[in-house]
């Protein structure tokens, strides 16, 4: 694997809001391979940083894959709305869907991708029977609703055990990760099993580089993490580091 097989997905609550659209296109010259939607209602978390608007005004702007990461209390609602702007994934939260099964059913039925995203506390054992109806798991390395904060530290080992897990299936089914996802943590995230990184204020928008400054450090964290090779749950007693 080389560094562009890990896909790189800036999380756009965290862009430059009010030069959104020059941002994005510096983010596809650096070579980004799809933008990350945060869409929340302000109930089943706290904050509201994005809308429908903003996601209809840049569809025809940039050609770059969209994946919507809902943190709502109503998916299905959300879904239908999302059907009619153009999007290629939409990941539900687990701990908000009453019918899962359904939900994922409505958002393949419209020939978009599907996904579950689980917040840290929710054990990877819990997709056992939508695995046929899921293109992606959603690994929260964060509480979900803020960009800012600080990855909750057994959530490196649950990549591992996430990656174990759908290992027992013959399916092809990518690791996101989202939250912190920092230059640190990148090497980390990848051994453990991440395909695709939610990037934010800690790699993608950190204040301490350009855009495509930041998009290289990335690829050369995620050649660290490759080099390191895939790391299983077990590893993670022999690298103290990564504790
Ligand atoms: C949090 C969002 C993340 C977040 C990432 O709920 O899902 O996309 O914005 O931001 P950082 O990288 O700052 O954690
Ligand atoms: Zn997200």
């Amino acid at each position: 694997m080389d560094c562009n097989s890990i896909q790189i997905a800036p999380s756009i609550m965290c862009a430059d809001l009010c030069h959104l659209e020059e941002d994005i296109h510096r983010l596809e010259a650096a070579g980004v391979d799809m933008l990350h939607f945060d869409l929340m209602d302000a109930h089943f978390v706290p904050n509201m940083p994005l809308g429908f608007a903003l996601i209809e005004q840049l569809r025809p702007r940039t050609v770059l894959p969209f994946d919507v990461h809902l943190m709502v209390e109503d998916n299905d609602f959300f879904i239908r709305r999302l059907t009619q702007i153009g999007v290629q994934r939409i990941s539900v939260h687990f701990e908000s869907s009453t019918h899962l099964d359904r939900t994922l059913a409505l958002i393949r039925e419209n020939d978009i991708k599907a996904g579950v995203a689980l917040n840290p506390s929710t054990p990877v054992s819990v997709l056992c029977h939508v695995l046929e109806q899921i293109d992606c798991v959603l690994i929260m390395t964060v509480n979900p609703g803020f960009a800012g904060q600080k990855i909750v530290p057994s959530t490196l080992r649950k990549i591992a055990d996430c990656r174990a897990f759908l290992r027992q299936w013959p399916l092809d089914i990518p690791i996101q990760v989202d939250g912190n996802v920092s230059f640190k943590n990148i090497p980390k995230m990848v051994a453990a099993g991440a395909d695709i990184l939610v990037a934010g204020t800690s790699s993608v928008f950190h204040k301490g580089g350009t855009r495509s400054e930041n998009i290289q450090r990335a690829r050369h964290a995620i050649s660290r993490g490759l080099e390191m090779g895939r790391l299983n749950t077990t590893d993670f007693e022999k690298l103290p580091c990564l504790n």
